[in-house]
Protein backbone atom coordinates (compact mmCIF):
# COMPACT_ATOMS: atom_id res chain seq x y z
CA UNK A 1 0.00 0.00 0.00
CA UNK A 2 2.29 2.44 0.88
CA UNK A 3 4.61 1.64 -1.94
CA UNK A 4 1.64 2.34 -3.98
CA UNK A 5 1.46 5.81 -2.51
CA UNK A 6 5.04 6.36 -2.85
CA UNK A 7 5.00 5.53 -6.59
CA UNK A 8 2.07 7.66 -7.69
CA UNK A 9 2.72 10.54 -9.86
CA UNK A 10 2.31 13.97 -7.38
CA UNK A 11 0.04 16.19 -8.57
CA UNK A 12 1.94 19.08 -10.60
CA UNK A 13 1.00 22.49 -9.57
CA UNK A 14 -0.46 24.62 -12.18
CA UNK A 15 0.10 28.32 -11.82
CA UNK A 16 -2.01 30.63 -12.74
CA UNK A 17 0.45 31.96 -15.81
CA UNK A 18 0.36 28.56 -16.96
CA UNK A 19 -3.15 27.94 -16.69
CA UNK A 20 -3.54 31.26 -18.92
CA UNK A 21 -1.29 29.72 -21.69
CA UNK A 22 -3.07 26.37 -21.95
CA UNK A 23 -6.35 28.85 -22.73
CA UNK A 24 -4.89 30.83 -25.29
CA UNK A 25 -3.26 27.58 -26.99
CA UNK A 26 -6.40 25.84 -26.58
CA UNK A 27 -8.13 29.08 -28.22
CA UNK A 28 -5.44 29.40 -30.74
CA UNK A 29 -6.19 25.72 -31.97
CA UNK A 30 -10.08 25.96 -32.37
CA UNK A 31 -9.57 29.20 -34.16
CA UNK A 32 -7.56 26.95 -36.76
CA UNK A 33 -9.95 24.12 -37.04
CA UNK A 34 -12.45 26.95 -37.67
CA UNK A 35 -10.39 28.78 -40.20
CA UNK A 36 -9.67 24.93 -42.29
CA UNK A 37 -13.10 24.43 -42.11
CA UNK A 38 -14.26 27.80 -43.90
CA UNK A 39 -11.44 27.40 -46.42
CA UNK A 40 -12.76 23.68 -47.60
CA UNK A 41 -16.44 24.71 -47.56
CA UNK A 42 -15.18 27.53 -50.14
CA UNK A 43 -13.37 25.45 -51.56
CA UNK A 44 -15.89 22.99 -52.35
CA UNK A 45 -18.33 25.24 -53.25
CA UNK A 46 -16.33 26.88 -55.80
CA UNK A 47 -15.71 23.56 -57.64
CA UNK A 48 -20.35 23.41 -58.11
CA UNK A 49 -19.88 26.67 -59.29
CA UNK A 50 -17.54 25.00 -62.29
CA UNK A 51 -18.89 22.01 -63.29
CA UNK A 52 -22.56 24.09 -63.53
CA UNK A 53 -20.73 26.37 -66.10
CA UNK A 54 -19.42 23.75 -68.04
CA UNK A 55 -22.68 21.86 -68.00
CA UNK A 56 -24.88 24.08 -69.48
CA UNK A 57 -22.73 25.10 -73.10
CA UNK A 58 -22.49 20.97 -73.50
CA UNK A 59 -26.26 20.32 -72.57
CA UNK A 60 -27.05 22.80 -75.75
CA UNK A 61 -25.28 21.24 -78.06
CA UNK A 62 -27.19 17.93 -80.01
CA UNK A 63 -25.58 15.15 -80.29
CA UNK A 64 -25.03 14.02 -83.93
CA UNK A 65 -25.04 10.24 -84.49
CA UNK A 66 -23.66 9.71 -88.11
CA UNK A 67 -24.80 6.11 -89.35
CA UNK A 68 -24.13 4.73 -92.65
CA UNK A 69 -27.20 3.39 -94.59
CA UNK A 70 -26.61 -0.62 -96.36
CA UNK A 71 -29.79 -0.93 -98.04
CA UNK A 72 -30.11 1.44 -101.04
CA UNK A 73 -29.15 4.13 -103.27
CA UNK A 74 -28.84 7.37 -103.28
CA UNK A 75 -28.80 8.52 -99.84
CA UNK A 76 -25.40 6.46 -98.56
CA UNK A 77 -25.37 8.49 -95.22
CA UNK A 78 -28.19 9.61 -93.09
CA UNK A 79 -28.27 11.40 -90.16
CA UNK A 80 -30.25 11.37 -87.21
CA UNK A 81 -29.87 14.21 -84.74
CA UNK A 82 -30.76 12.69 -80.85
CA UNK A 83 -31.95 16.12 -79.09
CA UNK A 84 -30.16 16.93 -75.89
CA UNK A 85 -32.11 18.04 -72.98
CA UNK A 86 -31.91 21.55 -74.13
CA UNK A 87 -33.39 20.98 -78.26
CA UNK A 88 -36.41 20.45 -78.83
CA UNK A 89 -37.39 17.88 -82.08
CA UNK A 90 -40.71 17.72 -84.03
CA UNK A 91 -41.47 14.70 -85.03
CA UNK A 92 -41.83 15.77 -88.93
CA UNK A 93 -39.97 17.92 -91.18
CA UNK A 94 -42.39 18.11 -93.69
CA UNK A 95 -46.08 17.90 -94.40
CA UNK A 96 -47.28 17.25 -98.25
CA UNK A 97 -51.48 18.42 -97.48
CA UNK A 98 -53.88 19.24 -99.55
CA UNK A 99 -56.34 22.12 -98.91
CA UNK A 100 -58.78 21.59 -96.20
CA UNK A 101 -56.22 18.38 -94.70
CA UNK A 102 -54.97 19.07 -91.15
CA UNK A 103 -51.96 17.72 -90.08
CA UNK A 104 -50.06 18.11 -86.34
CA UNK A 105 -46.63 17.55 -85.86
CA UNK A 106 -45.88 16.00 -81.68
CA UNK A 107 -42.94 16.99 -80.07
CA UNK A 108 -40.48 14.62 -79.40
CA UNK A 109 -38.49 16.57 -76.17
CA UNK A 110 -39.23 19.71 -74.52
CA UNK A 111 -36.12 22.08 -73.74
CA UNK A 112 -35.99 21.90 -70.05
CA UNK A 113 -37.77 24.09 -68.24
CA UNK A 114 -40.01 24.42 -71.18
CA UNK A 115 -43.70 22.61 -71.16
CA UNK A 116 -46.83 22.61 -73.43
CA UNK A 117 -47.74 26.36 -71.68
CA UNK A 118 -45.06 27.35 -73.12
CA UNK A 119 -45.39 26.73 -76.75
CA UNK A 120 -45.76 29.25 -79.42
CA UNK A 121 -46.91 28.29 -82.85
CA UNK A 122 -46.78 30.07 -85.99
CA UNK A 123 -47.54 29.99 -89.64
CA UNK A 124 -44.52 31.76 -91.69
CA UNK A 125 -47.54 32.20 -94.49
CA UNK A 126 -51.05 31.68 -93.29
CA UNK A 127 -52.28 32.12 -96.89
CA UNK A 128 -51.36 28.45 -96.96
CA UNK A 129 -51.12 26.93 -93.73
CA UNK A 130 -52.39 28.18 -90.13
CA UNK A 131 -51.13 26.97 -87.17
CA UNK A 132 -53.18 26.71 -83.59
CA UNK A 133 -51.92 27.74 -80.17
CA UNK A 134 -51.00 23.57 -79.51
CA UNK A 135 -49.36 22.81 -83.27
CA UNK A 136 -52.89 21.72 -85.24
CA UNK A 137 -51.88 22.43 -88.91
CA UNK A 138 -54.63 23.35 -91.08
CA UNK A 139 -53.72 24.08 -94.91
CA UNK A 140 -56.13 26.73 -96.67
CA UNK A 141 -53.85 27.47 -99.66
CA UNK A 142 -51.82 26.43 -102.45
CA UNK A 143 -48.06 26.86 -101.98
CA UNK A 144 -45.41 26.42 -99.06
CA UNK A 145 -44.73 27.57 -95.79
CA UNK A 146 -43.10 26.58 -93.06
CA UNK A 147 -44.84 25.71 -89.22
CA UNK A 148 -42.13 27.36 -86.55
CA UNK A 149 -42.20 26.24 -82.60
CA UNK A 150 -40.49 28.79 -80.30
CA UNK A 151 -41.04 28.61 -76.58
CA UNK A 152 -41.57 31.65 -74.53
CA UNK A 153 -39.29 31.06 -71.58
CA UNK A 154 -36.25 29.69 -73.66
CA UNK A 155 -35.63 31.44 -77.21
CA UNK A 156 -32.68 29.54 -77.88
CA UNK A 157 -34.16 27.18 -79.29
CA UNK A 158 -36.53 26.18 -81.73
CA UNK A 159 -37.91 23.51 -84.76
CA UNK A 160 -39.82 23.91 -88.06
CA UNK A 161 -42.23 21.78 -90.59
CA UNK A 162 -42.47 22.62 -93.90
CA UNK A 163 -45.81 22.33 -95.69
CA UNK A 164 -46.48 21.94 -99.33
CA UNK A 165 -50.54 22.33 -99.66
CA UNK A 166 -51.73 21.60 -103.12
CA UNK A 167 -55.15 22.48 -104.64
CA UNK A 168 -57.06 18.98 -105.26
CA UNK A 169 -58.91 20.96 -108.03
CA UNK A 170 -55.90 22.45 -109.53
CA UNK A 171 -56.27 20.12 -112.56
CA UNK A 172 -53.20 20.06 -114.67
CA UNK A 173 -50.94 20.63 -111.78
CA UNK A 174 -52.20 17.75 -110.12
CA UNK A 175 -52.22 15.97 -112.93
CA UNK A 176 -48.06 17.15 -113.59
CA UNK A 177 -47.29 16.19 -109.62
CA UNK A 178 -48.67 12.66 -110.18
CA UNK A 179 -46.42 12.50 -113.67
CA UNK A 180 -43.41 13.48 -112.22
CA UNK A 181 -43.60 10.97 -109.09
CA UNK A 182 -44.65 7.96 -110.60
CA UNK A 183 -41.72 8.88 -113.89
CA UNK A 184 -39.64 9.50 -110.55
CA UNK A 185 -40.44 6.36 -108.76
CA UNK A 186 -39.64 3.91 -112.00
CA UNK A 187 -35.64 5.45 -112.00
CA UNK A 188 -35.45 5.20 -108.45
CA UNK A 189 -37.59 4.46 -105.50
CA UNK A 190 -35.61 5.91 -102.66
CA UNK A 191 -36.53 9.68 -104.21
CA UNK A 192 -39.48 11.42 -103.77
CA UNK A 193 -39.79 14.17 -106.61
CA UNK A 194 -42.91 16.04 -106.68
CA UNK A 195 -43.56 19.07 -109.29
CA UNK A 196 -45.80 21.69 -107.62
CA UNK A 197 -46.74 24.77 -110.17
CA UNK A 198 -43.65 23.70 -112.08
CA UNK A 199 -41.29 24.04 -108.87
CA UNK A 200 -39.05 20.89 -108.04
CA UNK A 201 -39.22 19.38 -105.09
CA UNK A 202 -37.01 16.30 -104.02
CA UNK A 203 -37.84 15.02 -100.81
CA UNK A 204 -40.18 17.80 -99.71
CA UNK A 205 -36.71 19.91 -100.80
CA UNK A 206 -37.07 22.70 -103.26
CA UNK A 207 -34.34 22.03 -105.78
CA UNK A 208 -32.92 23.86 -109.49
CA UNK A 209 -29.85 23.01 -111.19
CA UNK A 210 -29.29 22.12 -114.60
CA UNK A 211 -31.76 19.12 -114.52
CA UNK A 212 -34.35 20.67 -112.59
CA UNK A 213 -35.58 24.85 -113.92
CA UNK A 214 -38.32 27.17 -112.58
CA UNK A 215 -40.84 28.87 -114.42
CA UNK A 216 -39.93 32.52 -115.37
CA UNK A 217 -42.70 34.14 -113.70
CA UNK A 218 -41.47 32.85 -110.27
CA UNK A 219 -40.14 35.59 -108.70
CA UNK A 220 -40.73 35.33 -105.17
CA UNK A 221 -37.65 37.62 -103.59
CA UNK A 222 -35.78 36.69 -101.14
CA UNK A 223 -37.03 34.53 -98.97
CA UNK A 224 -37.27 36.41 -95.51
CA UNK A 225 -36.23 32.70 -93.23
CA UNK A 226 -33.16 33.12 -95.10
CA UNK A 227 -32.62 36.40 -94.76
CA UNK A 228 -33.36 36.04 -91.11
CA UNK A 229 -30.55 33.07 -90.69
CA UNK A 230 -28.11 34.75 -92.57
CA UNK A 231 -28.13 38.14 -90.82
CA UNK A 232 -27.99 35.83 -87.81
CA UNK A 233 -24.92 34.38 -89.42
CA UNK A 234 -23.45 37.70 -90.41
CA UNK A 235 -23.56 38.68 -86.82
CA UNK A 236 -21.82 35.65 -85.21
CA UNK A 237 -19.62 36.04 -87.69
CA UNK A 238 -18.54 39.87 -86.53
CA UNK A 239 -18.22 38.77 -83.43
CA UNK A 240 -15.58 36.69 -84.68
CA UNK A 241 -14.06 39.32 -86.53
CA UNK A 242 -14.68 38.17 -89.79
CA UNK A 243 -16.47 40.68 -92.40
CA UNK A 244 -19.43 38.40 -94.47
CA UNK A 245 -21.88 40.66 -96.71
CA UNK A 246 -24.43 39.97 -99.33
CA UNK A 247 -23.23 40.36 -102.73
CA UNK A 248 -26.20 39.08 -104.75
CA UNK A 249 -29.20 37.22 -103.29
CA UNK A 250 -32.36 37.22 -105.19
CA UNK A 251 -32.25 37.54 -108.90
CA UNK A 252 -34.87 37.33 -111.42
CA UNK A 253 -35.80 35.36 -114.36
CA UNK A 254 -35.36 38.09 -116.23
CA UNK A 255 -31.98 39.61 -114.84
CA UNK A 256 -30.02 35.79 -115.09
CA UNK A 257 -30.74 36.01 -118.27
CA UNK A 258 -28.67 39.20 -118.96
CA UNK A 259 -26.09 37.97 -116.95
CA UNK A 260 -25.48 34.56 -118.69
CA UNK A 261 -26.27 36.20 -121.82
CA UNK A 262 -23.04 38.26 -121.14
CA UNK A 263 -21.28 35.56 -120.38
CA UNK A 264 -21.95 33.62 -123.07
CA UNK A 265 -20.84 36.38 -125.39
CA UNK A 266 -17.53 37.09 -123.74
CA UNK A 267 -16.46 33.38 -123.20
CA UNK A 268 -18.60 30.95 -125.17
CA UNK A 269 -22.00 28.89 -123.77
CA UNK A 270 -19.57 26.19 -123.30
CA UNK A 271 -17.49 28.39 -120.73
CA UNK A 272 -20.22 30.02 -119.48
CA UNK A 273 -22.05 26.98 -118.46
CA UNK A 274 -19.56 25.74 -116.19
CA UNK A 275 -20.29 29.06 -113.72
CA UNK A 276 -23.34 30.94 -114.63
CA UNK A 277 -26.95 28.90 -114.81
CA UNK A 278 -28.87 29.46 -117.65
CA UNK A 279 -32.16 31.82 -117.01
CA UNK A 280 -34.75 29.55 -114.97
CA UNK A 281 -31.57 27.21 -113.84
CA UNK A 282 -30.24 29.39 -111.32
CA UNK A 283 -31.16 28.79 -107.56
CA UNK A 284 -30.76 32.61 -107.09
CA UNK A 285 -34.34 32.77 -108.57
CA UNK A 286 -35.46 30.69 -105.68
CA UNK A 287 -34.79 33.42 -103.20
CA UNK A 288 -32.57 31.04 -101.02
CA UNK A 289 -29.32 31.39 -102.39
CA UNK A 290 -26.72 34.01 -101.48
CA UNK A 291 -23.41 35.00 -102.90
CA UNK A 292 -20.95 36.69 -100.32
CA UNK A 293 -18.38 39.04 -100.26
CA UNK A 294 -16.14 38.97 -103.62
CA UNK A 295 -17.88 36.89 -106.11
CA UNK A 296 -14.22 35.17 -107.85
CA UNK A 297 -11.53 32.87 -106.84
CA UNK A 298 -9.98 35.45 -104.58
CA UNK A 299 -12.68 34.68 -102.03
CA UNK A 300 -11.16 31.09 -101.51
CA UNK A 301 -8.94 30.75 -98.14
CA UNK A 302 -9.90 34.00 -97.16
CA UNK A 303 -10.81 33.64 -93.59
CA UNK A 304 -14.24 34.35 -93.85
CA UNK A 305 -14.79 31.58 -96.77
CA UNK A 306 -12.81 29.37 -94.38
CA UNK A 307 -15.33 29.68 -91.24
CA UNK A 308 -18.20 29.81 -93.58
CA UNK A 309 -17.27 26.51 -95.05
CA UNK A 310 -17.11 24.81 -91.23
CA UNK A 311 -20.34 26.95 -89.88
CA UNK A 312 -22.51 27.85 -92.60
CA UNK A 313 -24.80 24.84 -91.57
CA UNK A 314 -25.19 25.86 -88.05
CA UNK A 315 -27.16 28.68 -89.69
CA UNK A 316 -28.78 26.54 -92.00
CA UNK A 317 -26.82 26.92 -95.19
CA UNK A 318 -24.60 24.62 -96.93
CA UNK A 319 -21.70 25.56 -99.33
CA UNK A 320 -23.75 24.30 -102.47
CA UNK A 321 -20.57 23.76 -105.50
CA UNK A 322 -17.51 22.73 -103.25
CA UNK A 323 -14.25 22.29 -105.00
CA UNK A 324 -13.78 18.70 -106.62
CA UNK A 325 -17.45 18.27 -107.36
CA UNK A 326 -17.85 19.61 -111.08
CA UNK A 327 -19.16 17.04 -112.80
CA UNK A 328 -21.96 16.16 -110.00
CA UNK A 329 -23.21 19.80 -109.56
CA UNK A 330 -22.50 20.99 -112.90
CA UNK A 331 -20.63 24.26 -111.75
CA UNK A 332 -16.95 25.33 -110.84
CA UNK A 333 -16.24 25.63 -107.27
CA UNK A 334 -18.00 28.16 -105.51
CA UNK A 335 -17.01 29.43 -101.62
CA UNK A 336 -18.81 32.07 -101.88
CA UNK A 337 -22.51 30.68 -102.83
CA UNK A 338 -24.60 29.71 -100.34
CA UNK A 339 -28.00 27.63 -100.00
CA UNK A 340 -30.54 27.49 -97.30
CA UNK A 341 -31.83 24.41 -96.53
CA UNK A 342 -32.97 24.87 -92.84
CA UNK A 343 -30.57 23.87 -90.02
CA UNK A 344 -31.70 20.48 -89.88
CA UNK A 345 -30.98 19.52 -93.28
CA UNK A 346 -28.00 21.56 -93.56
CA UNK A 347 -26.44 19.93 -90.92
CA UNK A 348 -27.45 16.34 -92.25
CA UNK A 349 -25.95 17.33 -95.65
CA UNK A 350 -22.63 19.01 -94.24
CA UNK A 351 -21.97 15.70 -91.67
CA UNK A 352 -22.77 13.42 -94.89
CA UNK A 353 -19.79 15.30 -96.86
CA UNK A 354 -21.82 15.03 -99.90
CA UNK A 355 -23.44 17.51 -102.51
CA UNK A 356 -27.01 18.43 -102.46
CA UNK A 357 -27.40 15.85 -105.43
CA UNK A 358 -25.74 13.21 -104.42
CA UNK A 359 -27.56 13.69 -101.03
CA UNK A 360 -30.65 13.59 -102.87
CA UNK A 361 -29.45 11.06 -105.81
CA UNK A 362 -30.71 13.36 -108.37
CA UNK A 363 -28.03 14.86 -111.67
CA UNK A 364 -27.73 18.14 -112.61
CA UNK A 365 -27.27 18.22 -116.48
CA UNK A 366 -28.57 20.18 -119.15
CA UNK A 367 -31.37 18.22 -121.38
CA UNK A 368 -29.87 19.88 -124.45
N1 LIG B 1 -23.21 30.85 -110.38
C1 LIG B 1 -24.38 30.07 -110.18
C2 LIG B 1 -24.20 28.69 -110.71
C3 LIG B 1 -25.58 30.73 -110.80
O1 LIG B 1 -25.42 31.39 -111.80
O2 LIG B 1 -26.66 30.55 -110.29
ZN1 LIG C 1 -24.44 32.30 -106.54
Amino acid sequence: MDNNENTRRPRKRVTKKMAQRRRMAALAIILLIFILGIILIAHSCSSDGDSNSDATPKATQPTTVVTTAVATEPVPTTTTTVPSTFDVELSDTIFYLEIGDTAISYINAYPDGSAEANEDWSSSDESVATVDSVGHITAVGAGECYITLTFDNNTSVYAEVKVVVTDPDGGDTTQATTEAASVTQTANSAVDIQEIDGITYVNGILIVNKTYDLPSTYNPGLDSETQAHFDELVSVAAEEGLNIYLASGYRSYEYQSQIYTNYSNLYGSETADTFSARPGHSEHQTGLAIDVNSIDDSFAGTPEAIWLAEHAHEFGFIIRYPEGKEDITGYKYEPWHIRYLGVETATAVYNSGLTLEEYLGIDSVYQD
